[in-house]
């Protein structure tokens, strides 16, 4: 790309982003980050990328899903297993509903930085800087655990580098071989969504059985036995970004090496800002989130500028409104694409619209209106004829309590049992598999509608 390099973003109007005080401290860490391997590779962003492709043709369907933020305190392979176990039974769910394949990608691996609603934050009568995620900042509310620190970039680093190591060994050793699709279950025990994920594993087993049984030997091969597992997420310090990105050997493209898909944020979206003008000249799959103030045009002006070839895969438009109010923004987008001819994936994050302080003081979300952001998308995408490609969780493994609702019944007071998050609150394992079955009923109501639609 001629007039992009690695840097120009430096040029533009940058928000959201910490100032650091020490340059001689940011400098040294830079340097070393940009002799540091990139922690994935070029190929296996463009494999991304043509699932994406596959998603946006609606012959795939995209999970995305992890944490709000990552953090270094609870950063453990346990953790790490039980997000990953509860999207591959989310995929297991999703495929087996809507017959097509699940393009599985974690918040994950790199989910480290934050944008914020206020540059400061107020406890009692003492305010302080906000957090901004632990690659940027501590959570601790003091004045020094506030300041912005550099070298927390190097321990990103290592801990993503961590964790994309431990997924990529339950990807491809064993772990994820569909006849273990049993044991991902482990952990349930009484719940109603539970019962119903075994009788999917149970109906899986049989067909292995089968195959196995008729002589077909092909129940071994890497289809079943493997996965394909990317990371994400958003892409909003841009210097650890700009250090970690590499020029592919290969296509001489640039390459953001920090993850297989970033996305550029609802709040950092200006068309001429720092990180569209990153994400730009990087070939990686970039998504943007869509928040109720984004118009036809600003979208317009983003799909030019972000993918003036109209790659398929290239553009995920992750839209985040509000339970209720899907309605009165999406048709007017999904038309702008549609004016452009633009190829796009569209997903639905049904988190970030719809986070609300609960009587107990904390930051929660409900479960019903999640689900009901999720359905007012796919009620849109089946009037304007257009694919429900995706959704995007903010999700754990654990059982937390930290949306309310759900077969469980995560109840208000319920809420300071197991809070945990750094950030903002996550589906537990339970609601995001209840999620997935739900999902899943309208990926299947949707293959009705329109194999009646092709019949007549
Ligand atoms: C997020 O995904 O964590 C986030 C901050 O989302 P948004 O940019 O949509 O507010
Ligand atoms: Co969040």
């Amino acid at each position: 790309m001629a007039d992009w390099q690695k840097s120009s973003w430096r040029a533009r109007p940058r928000i959201q982003m910490p100032d650091y005080t020490d340059a001689a401290a940011l400098g040294a860490v830079e340097s070393r980050l940009s002799r540091f391997p990139p922690l994935v590779f070029a190929g296996e962003a463009r494999t991304l990328k043509s699932e994406l492709a596959a998603v946006s043709r609606g012959e795939a369907f995209l999970l995305q899903g992890g944490d709000c933020a990552e953090s270094f305190a609870e950063f453990s392979a346990d953790t790490i297993r039980d997000t990953f176990k509860v999207m591959l039974q989310m995929a297991m769910v999703l495929t087996y509903g809507a017959k097509v394949p699940t393009v599985k990608v974690g918040r994950m691996a790199g989910q480290f930085a934050k944008p914020r609603s206020s540059a400061t934050e107020t406890i009692g009568d003492r305010e302080l800087p906000s957090y901004r995620g632990d690659i940027i900042n501590g959570f601790e509310f003091t004045p020094e655990a506030r300041i912005p620190d550099p070298n927390r970039m190097l321990e990103a680093y290592t801990q993503a580098a961590a964790t994309l190591n431990l997924l990529r060994a339950f990807s491809k050793g064993g772990f994820a071989d569909v006849h273990r699709v049993h044991a991902w279950t482990l952990g349930f025990t009484d719940a109603d969504e539970a019962g119903k994920y075994r009788d999917i594993a149970n109906r899986i087993q049989d067909t292995l059985d089968f195959i196995t049984a008729a002589g077909i030997t092909a129940d071994r091969n890497a289809e079943l036995s493997t996965v394909d597992f990317y990371t994400s997420h958003e892409a909003l310090l841009l210097e650890y970004e700009e250090a970690l990105s590499r020029v592919d050997s290969l296509t001489g493209q640039n390459i953001a090496g920090s993850g297989h898909l970033i996305w550029i944020g609802d709040r950092t979206r200006q068309p001429d800002g720092a990180h569209v003008e990153f994400c730009r000249g990087v070939a990686n799959p970039i998504g943007v989130k869509c928040g109720p103030s984004m118009t036809p045009s600003e979208l317009k002006q983003l799909i030019e500028i972000l993918n003036p070839g109209n790659e398929a895969g290239r553009l995920t438009l992750i839209a985040r409104f509000g339970a209720g109010t899907v309605g009165d923004h999406l048709p007017a987008l999904v038309q702008a694409v549609r004016e452009e001819g633009a190829n796009v994936v569209w997903s639905c994050d049904p988190m970030h619209g719809n986070t609300i302080k609960s009587a107990s003081g904390y930051k929660t979300r409900p479960f019903e209106s999640v689900l009901r952001e999720v359905q007012e998308f796919f009620a849109v995408h089946n009037s304007e004829g257009t694919i429900p490609g995706g959704v995007h969780f903010e999700m754990t493994g654990k059982d937390v309590t930290e949306c309310t609702g759900g077969v469980r019944a995560v109840s208000d007071e319920d809420l300071s049992d197991r809070y945990h998050t750094a950030c903002d609150p996550r589906l537990n394992a339970s609601q995001a598999l209840e999620l997935a079955f739900l999902v899943a009923e309208e990926l299947r109501n949707r293959g009705m509608a329109s194999t009646r639609a092709a019949v007549v």
